[in-house]
């Protein structure tokens, strides 16, 4: 396969499950664009900005990851972007029932546009950045479950809000 694929996502901050998906993606797609979605949640760690900039970061040798952010529905910026497969990862059993939900309702708000999903890696499928910020905040290890920029980051940001 070739072509571009849109991976979206809160990415709050983004995680080795989240970098693992993109990489992966790119041996299926020439281009991932990583669409951060601007209208989720008001009380997020970090802001569309940083969460872009850590995302660049992490991926800062490889030209064929693009990151943007989105307002809005994703299948109306699909279709601004001009792309027509939008990924996702797929964890454990509880994402199931949301991402079918979401993919059908996409898919009917737009049916040219489709979702493919990539199971997670047994290394990452436990991870979500929910837990990721919990576990830094109380005080965890979290070097390998998210980029090492994003560790840094990570740790000032909650050594800041105590
Ligand atoms: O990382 P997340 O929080 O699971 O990502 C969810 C996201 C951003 C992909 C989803 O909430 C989304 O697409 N939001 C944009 C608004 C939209 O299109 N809503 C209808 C989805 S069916």
């Amino acid at each position: 396969m070739s072509g571009i694929a849109l991976y979206p996502g809160s990415f709050d901050p983004v995680t080795t499950g989240h970098t693992n998906i993109i990489r992966r993606g790119l041996q299926i797609f020439d281009t991932v664009i990583v669409a951060v979605a601007r209208n989720i949640s008001k009380n997020a760690l970090f802001s569309i900005d940083e969460r872009m900039e850590m995302i660049r970061d992490a991926f800062a040798d490889q030209p064929n990851v693009i990151v943007e952010s989105f307002e809005g529905l994703l299948v109306q910026y699909a279709r601004q972007r001009e792309v027509t497969c939008i990924l996702r990862g797929l964890r454990a059993v509880e994402d199931f029932e949301y991402e079918y939900q979401m993919a059908n309702m996409n898919r009917k708000l737009n049916s040219d546009i489709d979702t493919l999903f990539l199971m997670a890696d047994p290394t990452t499928f436990f991870l979500s950045s929910r837990l990721v910020k919990e576990v830094a905040t109380l005080g965890g290890d979290i070097s390998g479950v998210v980029p090492e920029n994003v560790r840094v980051r990570l740790l000032e940001r909650v050594a800041n809000k105590s």
